[in-house]
This record gives C-alpha cells, sequence and structure tokens, in this order.
C-alpha cells in the first residue's frame, strides 16, 4: 500500500507545486519510490519535472473520464531514477466540469491510486476546492497545506479544514488529534519581521500541526522551475535545496513515528 499524500491550499500561488517536485524528488534520491500525482490543469508540476505537454500520451484527465483507469497506464519516469509522474494538461479542467454528474466522483482517483506500486504518493492539487481537491482529499492518508507568509496566508484555512472533516467523514478534534496534516509556511524572508512575528502569532493554535521546517524564500527554487529541474539537480547547496531537505527528513521522521516508513529501496542509491 502507497502512503498518499495531498498537497493542498485553495489559495493559489502558496507553494503547492514547488513543495510536490521537490519533496518528490527528495524521496527518490532518499531511496523511495514515488509518484507526483499532477492534479493541476495548469500541468506546472509535469513541467517543472520537464515533461513536455506534447510528449504526454496518457494523462490524469483519462483517470477522470475512463471508468476503471489505473494509475499505472499513465504514470511516466522523470528524469529522476524512482520519481514518476502521473501527468497533466489543460484537458484536466474539462475532464473534471465532465465528472460532476457521475456517482461517486470523489473516489475515482482514490479506486485509480488502489493498486499503486509505490512508497509514496503526492498529490499537487489546483487552487480550487473543486471536484480535483474533493478526489485527492478522499485518496489521501495525509495532508500537506502549504502557506505563504502574508497578511492573508491563514485566510481559507478554517474553510479547508472543515472540507477535510467532511470529505474525511472525522471530526475537527480527531484531524488534530490523529496524525493527519501539517502546514508548512513558505517563501519565509527573514527582512518581514512585523509580518513574521503577526503570522507566527496567529499560527500558534497550530503549532504541534505546523512543520518545524520552514521553506525560505529562495530565487534558485523560482529557477529551477523555469530550468525544469529539482533544486537539489540546480543548485544543490542554496538554502531552497537545504530546506526541502529537511522538510524530507522530518516528513519521514512522521512516518516513523506511525511505525510504517517505508524500507528504503538500495537499488535507488539515495544520494541526498
Ligand atoms: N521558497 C520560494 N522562494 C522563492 N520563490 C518561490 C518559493 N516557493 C515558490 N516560489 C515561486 O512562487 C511561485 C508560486 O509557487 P508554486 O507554483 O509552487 O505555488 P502553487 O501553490 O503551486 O501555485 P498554484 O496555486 O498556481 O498552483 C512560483 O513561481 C515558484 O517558483
Ligand atoms: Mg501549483
Amino acid at each position: 500500500m502507497s502512503h498518499i499524500v495531498a498537497i493542498i491550499n485553495q489559495k493559489g500561488g502558496t507553494g503547492k507545486t514547488t513543495t510536490t517536485l521537490n519533496l518528490g524528488a527528495a524521496l527518490a534520491y532518499q531511496g523511495y519510490r514515488t509518484l507526483i500525482v499532477d492534479l493541476d490543469p495548469q500541468g506546472h508540476t509535469s513541467i517543472g519535472i520537464g515533461i513536455e505537454p506534447d510528449a504526454i500520451a496518457g494523462s490524469m484527465s483519462d483517470i477522470l473520464l475512463v471508468p476503471k483507469k489505473r494509475i499505472s497506464e499513465v504514470a511516466m519516469p522523470t528524469y529522476i531514477l524512482g520519481l514518476d509522474i502521473a501527468p497533466a494538461h489543460i484537458h484536466l479542467a474539462r475532464a473534471a466540469e465532465q465528472v460532476y454528474t457521475r456517482v461517486f466522483r470523489e473516489a475515482i482517483l482514490a479506486n485509480a491510486l488502489k493498486d499503486a506500486d509505490y512508497d509514496f504518493v503526492l498529490i499537487d492539487c489546483p487552487p480550487s476546492l473543486g471536484v480535483l481537491t474533493t478526489n485527492s482529499l478522499y485518496a489521501c492518508d495525509f495532508i500537506i497545506i502549504p502557506c505563504q507568509i502574508s497578511r492573508y496566508s491563514l485566510d481559507g484555512l478554517a474553510d479547508l479544514l472543515t472540507t477535510v472533516e467532511t470529505v474525511k467523514n472525522v471530526s475537527m478534534e480527531d484531524l488534530f488529534q490523529e496524525d493527519m496534516f501539517r502546514i508548512l509556511l513558505t517563501m519565509f524572508d527573514k527582512r518581514n519581521s512585523i509580518t513574521n512575528e503577526y503570522i507566527l502569532e496567529q499560527l500558534k493554535p497550530y503549532r504541534q500541526k505546523t512543520f518545524t521546517t520552514i521553506i525560505m524564500k529562495n530565487e534558485a527554487l523560482n529557477q529551477a522551475q523555469i530550468a525544469q529541474k529539482a533544486i537539489f539537480d540546480y543548485e544543490p547547496r542554496c538554502p531552497g535545496s537545504l530546506d526541502h531537505s529537511k522538510l524530507c527528513l522530518e516528513f519521514l521522521e512522521i512516518w516513523r513515528k506511525r511505525n510504517s516508513l517505508p524500507a528504503k529501496r538500495p537499488s535507488l542509491r539515495g544520494c541526498l
């Protein structure tokens, strides 16, 4: 059974794609077989890891539209050994509209992932709480919520957690008590001390549910996406690379504490 992790925030530009791509790469480099599911019609994760739209044969649109289609039928390798991607392109937006009338439409992705043979599956969600995001919530057993540090960064968090409560059929108490989600602070700029103080104060009730690792603002992360590479292959010693390595270790620690850390696959020769 794969561990399925949804990377969600209905706000745009909070670092979902950057987190998915670099955490996915870090897990593969650590020796874990990992699949990224690009569930955003913008297709930024697919492009960011080097998959050009015209090289895509099967995609997440097929998963939504073709009954009983399996993720293994659309997954393709990336340039990183051990890291596959189920890619997306713009057609996914129309596919999402078409499934609105289907019964059990929230379970389509969960069914497609049933026999996925990976240690971790990371799902990059679009910036909305529509049918694509509810599919990822229904399928996942852990949620990462990237939040950019700004005056409005925590707006919408309550709505998001209420949606999780409904889709997962758990109470807010369970959501906090069971280790089901973590907030990840992204694009942190030390110079903005007043904003940072304000946000950290607002985050106090969620402190136990926030990764200790903070992703600093680092231009190399932007450039790596343009170069279509994971940060470790673009600028291995930059702050963005070190932050994502730390995030990966903290993430793995969560699974170790749950007694469900998969064994590393030596054949992948993890090199982080
Ligand atoms: N730590 C960082 N430092 C500097 N730039 C960053 C950082 N994280 C992300 N970015 C840049 O910010 C932009 C938004 O990031 P990203 O695409 O990861 O957000 P997103 O939540 O996936 O956006 P969307 O909601 O549109 O899918 C991108 O151009 C990305 O390169
Ligand atoms: Mg994105």
